[in-house]
């Protein structure tokens, strides 16, 4: 069966709005389908009250919605117990939850937190930070000249001084596809939990944490057509009651007294204050789009339109591809010989073509590949043929300007 992109895109009113727009930034944020904003649209303007707090209908209601977006998100995910969601603001607070609010007890001088290059920033300051505070050292798998990690050193990196190990699943800037079932075994044959960082994968590529006995999960609901200021940290059960809350308020507590408090278990000790409501009902709509979705079609999708454009970049000639990894998502990074990225992005803006160029917030990956900057185009289920077409026109317009 074909894969009904031009159906799908109509479910984005971005495009019924800006018929013109070319949007290849989606690793930034992905747009969001009528469903999601009306889901949101709807709960201000019908269903509006806090949650946990009252015995009226409107509030019963906006708890009851609230709570089965967990489950609707476990069903994502392949968890199984609902109470393993936690409802953050995004990968970056998820992340430094675990940083804080876990691992930072644990951490002594000379203990070590293990990411690799390929990082970006949300999955390498937290720990930067926490083991800075703690004396601890951190550790980089590095990354070979196609943009694969380097897991033949995993082993010696890998010692009983490990106190967690954190690694992207898709590489924002590489689009490198991680091989994180064999990471994560070999973290696990030393007792080391292992945090993966899912803001590129979660919601387009499957995964399973119960299967790949993940401990934490980390992401965004922006990435996957939900609204922006919603995420999730899923925590393993038996991690759970190591997770101390990280922000103190009411709705995550069972009892306070004016001495002493006692909180509520994972995941409501972490979400104290009222919550970003319609956001979380936001991210229940967008999981429910991708699971009307047949995500193996949309990855097939997406891998097309992947492979056409690096082959007709490629020929155009004077093109540096950054990252060739074997196993590749849809995230196309490269440079055009002699004419800066932000300068063919500029060109591309003009042609209302969406891209983003600099180091991606992945500074560190870009210095140790030896490239300051990159293009960097990255697709979705709504990008066509067309726009692979139109961008390949537009960048050999750039080389024909600056030539
Ligand atoms: N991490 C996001 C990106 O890759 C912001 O653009």
């Amino acid at each position: 069966m074909t894969f009904p992109v031009h159906a799908i895109k109509s479910n984005f009113p971005i495009f019924t709005h800006r018929p013109e727009l070319v949007y290849l930034d989606n690793a930034a944020t992905s747009q969001k389908p009528l469903s999601v904003i009306q889901t949101i649209t709807d709960f201000y303007t019908k269903e509006n009250a806090n949650v946990h707090r009252g015995l009226y209908e409107l509030s019963s209601r906006a708890t009851k919605r609230y709570e089965e977006v967990r489950k609707k998100v476990i069903s994502l995910i392949g968890a199984s117990n609902q109470n393993t969601v936690a409802f953050t603001k995004g990968t970056t607070e998820s992340i430094n939850i675990v940083a804080y609010s876990f691992l930072k007890k644990k951490l002594k001088a000379g203990d070590k937190v293990v990411i690799s290059a390929m990082e970006h920033h949300a999955n390498l300051i937290p720990w930067q930070q926490v083991c800075k505070e703690s004396g601890a050292l951190l550790e980089i798998i590095p990354v070979n000249e196609v943009g694969e990690l380097r897991l033949e050193l995993l082993d010696s990196l890998l010692d009983k001084r490990v106190k967690l190990l954190a690694i992207t699943h898709i590489s924002n800037v590489l689009g490198t596809i991680n091989p994180i079932e064999e990471i994560v075994f070999k973290a696990h044959k030393l007792k080391i939990p292992v945090l993966i960082d899912g803001a590129q994968s979660v919601g387009h590529y499957p995964i399973d944490v119960k299967k790949l006995d993940i401990d934490f999960l980390a992401f965004s609901a922006h990435k996957m057509f939900g609204p922006l200021g919603t995420g999730v940290l899923y925590c393993k059960e038996a991690l759970a009651p190591h997770v101390d809350p990280h922000t103190y308020g009411g709705g995550s507590i069972k009892n306070v007294e004016f001495e002493e408090t006692e909180f509520l278990d994972y995941p409501h000790k972490l979400e104290a204050g009222t919550p970003n409501i319609p956001g979380v009902l936001g991210l229940g709509a967008a999981v429910d789009y991708i699971q009307q979705l047949d995500i193996h079609e949309a990855i097939h999708h997406t891998k097309n339109l992947t492979i056409s454009f690096k082959d007709k970049l490629k020929s155009l000639g004077g093109i540096t591809l950054v990252g060739q990894a074997q196993n590749f998502g849809s995230i196309v990074s490269f440079q055009v010989k002699n004419i800066h990225p932000h300068d063919v992005s500029g060109f591309l803006a003009h042609a209302n073509i969406a891209v983003r160029a600099g180091h991606h917030c992945a500074q560190p990956l870009l210095e140790s590949m030896g490239v300051p900057a990159t293009v960097r185009i990255s697709f979705s289920i709504y990008n066509t043929m067309d726009d692979v077409d139109k961008t390949i026109d537009a960048i050999l317009g750039v080389k024909k300007f600056w030539s």
